[in-house]
């Protein structure tokens, strides 16, 4: 098989996404799609599975000309791609989700379905029980049901748009191995989209990069970081125009911590994240920054050393228990985590609200509220599953108590497009004027470095400190997670 792009061109009212990109993909080949947020890589990606039509440009597939805008015609041409928040049905089972996404004349008997999920499963060591629900599954295991389920479409072409966000690093590991059997064994194109160096250094044969809009580069890999992340972000530095805030005394401390877990450890950590202050941790995924971040609000606990807030220690308390202190933690896993999935925003509202009545008209009337103030598109009635992921992030905003300490976020603009995440940050620096700390992770390197006063570096649980994030660039913060410290 092979795919021909030519001059692809799309835009977005003024925003030209996609500009004049040609490019040839071959059977056996996996190719990563890298640029940074809102460089145009999902749009070139929903135009190739036909999930929206391309103002201008063609695509062909074996010579055959394919049409723009019909992801059946898409499907039909053996393109197949998994979206950056997927498509599943989170009321149905694992299998019952198998099943019904299979076009009507392929669906076969629960017994064949079952079979052929469980033989893909095991090829490909996914975890995939058949009767679980599929609102139960990690990010992770929705995306192995997206892919077994297209593997079953017979696709060719895969596509992945930011696969590797919001999953563990032991599911990466998993994905990557089955992408390449696909690619090695099947012959199959492997379309990887992602904003994250390591993710395509670690898996691609080939990487084109994108850079507002345009194709800026095609490598064959290996490829050095330094040549990468030139042509991600062209030779611009970034710019801090952030209100300057003064910083006050800490809230929280982390002294000489300790932390472990089965894969991860951390070893005498110290942090004290000053008032106002905005501190970035940046490192490769499972790099230790997950298991420090939760350590601050108590949902792990140090095996030696001491956690306190205002000078009262917090060893082995529970994350309410930090929570009454104002520290807050939001997980990267917004509907796995933050919300929950089938509940009205309405009921969010009731569900933190403080006494012990639910009072149904006070919780409407907040939710109406909190919609308008944060340009929620939902209503109070809304199910939190049909908000798009920007408009989830909104109002995940909105659920923050008013006044917190500490404010702790694990990827706070993950999957958002360029203007939700502009959003986000200035609902957050505005939290810190008034005074919160600010302690978050991104992969998104240019994230770390435009918003952070000061950033922690991981790297295999070991940590070093910039102290001044505005003296560092994104290549020497590049080689530092990349271990070069
Ligand atoms: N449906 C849309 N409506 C308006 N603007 C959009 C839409 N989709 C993407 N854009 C804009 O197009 C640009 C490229 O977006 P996108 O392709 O999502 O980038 P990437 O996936 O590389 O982060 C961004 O400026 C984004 O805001
Ligand atoms: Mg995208």
């Amino acid at each position: 098989m092979d795919i021909q792009l030519t001059n692809i061109n799309k835009h977005f009212g003024s925003v030209h996404a996609n500009r004049d990109i040609s490019m040839t993909l071959k059977s056996g080949q996996i190719v990563g799609i890298l640029g940074e947020n809102g460089a145009g890589k999902s749009t070139l990606m929903k135009i190739l599975s036909g999930y929206q039509p391309a103002d201008s440009g063609h695509i062909a597939i074996d010579g055959t000309p394919l049409k723009f805008g019909s992801p059946l015609k898409a499907l039909e041409a053996g393109i197949g791609m998994l979206q950056q928040d997927p498509l599943d049905v989170a009321s149905f089972t694992v299998l019952e989700d198998f099943i019904y996404g299979q076009p009507p004349a392929r669906r076969t008997s629960g017994k064949a379905a079952t079979a052929l999920l469980r033989a893909q499963a095991e090829r490909f060591g996914f975890h995939l029980p058949p009767d679980a629900p599929v609102a139960s599954l990690s990010i992770g295991q929705r995306q192995q049901l997206e892919i077994v389920r297209l593997l079953a479409l017979g696709v060719k072409a895969l596509i992945l748009d930011e696969p590797t966000t919001g999953i563990s690093a032991e599911q990466k590991d998993i994905l990557f191995g089955a992408l390449r059997e696909l690619a090695t064994r099947d012959g199959m194109i492997v379309l990887l989209v992602s904003h994250k160096l390591e993710d395509v250094i670690a898996l691609c044969d080939e990487v084109i990069v994108l850079r507002g809009g345009r194709l800026v580069g095609d490598r064959q890999m290996p490829a050095t970081t330094h040549e990468l992340v030139t042509l991600m972000f062209g030779q611009q530095l970034t710019t801090h125009e952030r209100p300057k805030v003064a910083l006050g005394e800490p809230d929280l401390k982390l002294d000489n911590v300790t932390l472990r877990t089965r894969r991860m450890h951390v070893d005498h950590f110290t942090l004290h994240p000053r008032r106002g202050e905005v501190i970035g941790f940046a490192g490769l995924d499972g790099s230790g920054q997950e298991l420090i971040l939760r350590a601050c609000a108590g949902l792990e606990h140090p095996l030696s050393g001491t956690v306190s807030v205002r000078g009262k220690p917090m060893n082995g308390g529970r994350y309410r228990d930090f929570l009454a202190e104002g520290i807050v933690f939001c997980a990267a896993g917004r509907v796995e985590e933050g919300l929950i999935a089938g509940m009205t925003l309405t009921e969010h509202i009731a569900l933190i609200g403080q006494g012990a009545t639910i009072d149904w008209q006070a919780s409407q009337a907040r939710a109406d509220a909190q919609i308008k103030h944060y340009n929620v598109r939902g209503t109070p009635q809304s199910e939190i599953q049909q908000l798009s992921g920007g408009n989830q992030q909104r109002f995940l905003m909105a659920l923050l108590p008013d006044q917190p300490t500490v404010l702790v976020l694990e990827q706070p603009t993950r999957g958002l497009d360029v203007d939700s995440a502009r959003y986000i940050w200035e609902q957050l620096l505005l939290r810190r004027e008034q005074g919160a700390s600010i302690l978050f992770t991104s992969p998104d390197l240019d994230e770390v470095v435009q918003y952070s006063d000061r950033i922690v570096v991981c790297f295999a649980g070991r940590t070093t400190e910039i102290a001044d994030a505005s003296q560092v660039t994104i290549d020497e913060l590049g080689r530092l997670i990349g271990g070069a410290f």
